[in-house]
């Protein structure tokens, strides 16, 4: 299927979305999202494709936010639709996918671009990319999960430092908050990327989904977190990866999932 703004590319249980808007720095328009959500969904379903690794075309922008210039003349209602349907189709999507995925910010990860790679499960940056949540200089706050995730993944002291002064802070920054796991040169970002996700396809994709939705119970309000994980640690007992896994062990060879 061919995208407007989105790239696609299949190789090695590795599915490539590249958001490519380069000329508004991949801005995240409300149809760039629907692309997404259809490409992603895709992936998810393709049971050959083990992880996804997501980036921004061009060398300067991961993704600069949502898109400004379509929520303009927006009313209360008008925005928190843009919020709630951008969140369903995109931002919770990817958080919970059963299929890992790894960001590659290239550059400018802005408002929704920040939110976007948060929803990622691995984040890599690029030595020279910015980072930020400057939706107050708008007079909005972040709309794309970016007041939860960026909590999440940093503590709510800088989180609400970053939110506040709607500032930008570098990838070595990111990197001592734990907002993103490597930094890399432009050159080797892909290198890193694939490396990780090389390791993650050889896994148990049954297992892999499994450890998700337990970590991600740790974030859900009201949700025992430690009752999840046993709930999913028994239920890896009746699948096919487990009897795999343990066979391989015993015979001394790599498991095949
Ligand atoms: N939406 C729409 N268009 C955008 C955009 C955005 N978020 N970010 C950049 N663009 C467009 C610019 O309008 C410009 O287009 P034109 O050439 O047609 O004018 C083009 O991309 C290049 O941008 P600049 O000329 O501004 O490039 P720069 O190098 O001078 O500045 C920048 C780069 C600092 C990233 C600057 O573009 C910028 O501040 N962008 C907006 C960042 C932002 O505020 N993001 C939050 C969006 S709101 C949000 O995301 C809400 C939410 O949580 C749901």
């Amino acid at each position: 299927m061919n995208y407007n703004s989105v790239l696609v590319e299949k190789s090695n249980s590795i599915c490539y979305i590249t958001i490519n808007r380069p000329k508004q720095l991949n801005a995240l328009s409300i149809s760039l999202i629907s692309e997404l959500n259809s490409v992603i969904t895709d992936a998810e379903r393709d049971k050959n494709i083990r992880c996804i690794i997501l980036t921004g075309s061009g060398e300067k922008a991961f993704a600069a936010g949502a898109d400004i210039k379509e929520f303009i003349s927006f009313n209360k209602k008008e925005g928190e639709n843009l919020s709630r349907n951008g969140q369903k189709k995109l931002f919770d999507l990817l958080d919970n996918l059963q299929t890992p995925s790894i960001a590659l910010i290239n550059g400018f990860a802005l408002g929704g671009g920040l939110e976007l790679a948060m929803s990622c499960h691995i984040r890599i940056a690029w030595e020279n990319a910015r980072m930020g949540l400057p939706e107050v200089t708008l007079g909005l706050i972040p709309g794309y999960g970016g007041t939860q995730r960026l909590t999440n993944l940093v503590g709510k002291g800088k989180a609400l430092e970053m939110i506040l002064t709607g500032s930008m802070i570098n990838s070595t920054e990111a990197k001592e908050l734990g907002l993103v796991n490597y930094i890399c040169s432009k050159e080797e970002g892909l290198n890193i990327a694939n490396r990780i996700a090389s390791k993650i396809v050889q896994n148990s994709p049954k297992a892999i989904a499994k450890a998700i939705k337990s970590v991600n119970a740790c974030f859900i309000d009201g949700q025992d977190g430690f009752e999840t994980e046993k709930q999913e640690f028994g239920s890896c007992f009746e699948t096919n990866d487990f009897m795999e896994g343990t066979k391989a062990f015993m015979e001394k060879r790599k498991p095949k999932f």
